[in-house]
């Protein structure tokens, strides 16, 4: 991007060569299918249980509008689209992700390359923001929550799958998250669900479709993401009990009252 240095971002590189493999390894698809229950290349801890309750904050209706924050490749705003109908429109700081993400949705979507806090939206433009393990790195999530509350058309609604134990560092409880820090400090009200235990059991589910597909990732060159995905889930060779006491997982939803 012009005027910007992106490979000092945080994780910068290793997103884009994330995305370069997932647009040609057959392994990484299969994994995501027998892990998450369906393919959105994901990288991180978002099922199909947990998109499909994105689906039942859609409104009805011929105009509406989805953004989705780190929309990665676009496979789940494709996804979204396809059960709904609506206009999609992500960003994602990743060069590969955004050309993949366009080649592949061209039908009443944008997609636009871009770094949170940078990218810009007309305000009322959105019925729903969604964001997946994404918004951990705003610069400042105070002002980045302010901005999508502007965006959010009214009564619009914010869905974010937030977890810790991983990027950011575990807190008390869904109640003293960065996350939830910013919306209280900006006087925005919100729900929110621990789901915890169904992220031990999906971390589980990840690891076992891993190594299923073990040869298949080899055979294909990418025993590095093999690794990476064991990595990954080591964390529940711990019982639950100790998991719970290093991770949590939260999905938090807040509507733009007025
Ligand atoms: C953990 S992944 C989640 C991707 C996808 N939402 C999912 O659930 O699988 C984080 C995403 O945020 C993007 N990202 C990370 N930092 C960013 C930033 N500062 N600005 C914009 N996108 C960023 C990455 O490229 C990646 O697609």
């Amino acid at each position: 991007m012009p005027g910007t240095n992106n490979t000092k971002l945080l994780f910068y590189e290793e997103y884009e060569q994330f995305y370069k493999m997932t647009g040609g390894s057959k392994a990484f698809g299969a994994f995501c299918r027998d892990a998450f229950g369906k393919d959105f290349s994901q990288d991180g801890f978002s099922d199909i249980d947990q998109i499909n309750r994105i689906l039942k904050l859609i409104p009805a209706g011929e105009d509406i509008h989805i953004l989705d924050v780190g929309c990665g490749n676009g496979k789940m705003l494709g996804y979204l689209q396809d059960k709904t109908g609506a206009f999609i429109h992500g960003f994602d700081y990743s060069r590969n992700a955004i050309e993949i993400a366009r080649d592949n949705f061209q039908t009443r979507a944008d997609f636009r390359q871009g770094n949170i806090g940078e990218v810009v939206y007309p305000g009322e433009h959105f019925d729903l923001v969604i964001s997946m393990d994404t918004m951990y790195f705003a610069p400042d999530m105070e002002e980045f929550v302010l901005q999508i509350m502007r965006w959010l058309k009214k009564d619009g609604v914010l869905f974010v799958g937030y977890q810790e134990g991983d990027v950011m560092p575990k807190t008390d409880n869904e109640r003293t998250t960065v996350l939830a820090n910013a919306f209280d400090k900006c006087r925005i009200r919100y729900e929110v669900e621990n789901i915890t235990r169904e992220t031990y059991d999906l971390l589980k589910r990840k690891r076992e479709a891993a190594l299923l597909h073990k040869k298949e990732f080899e055979e294909e060159g990418n025993k590095d993401w093999f690794d990476m995905l064991m990595l990954q889930t080591d964390c529940i060779t711990d019982t639950y009990d100790v998991f719970a006491q290093q991770m949590a997982r939260y999905i938090y939803v807040a509507r733009k009252t007025c």
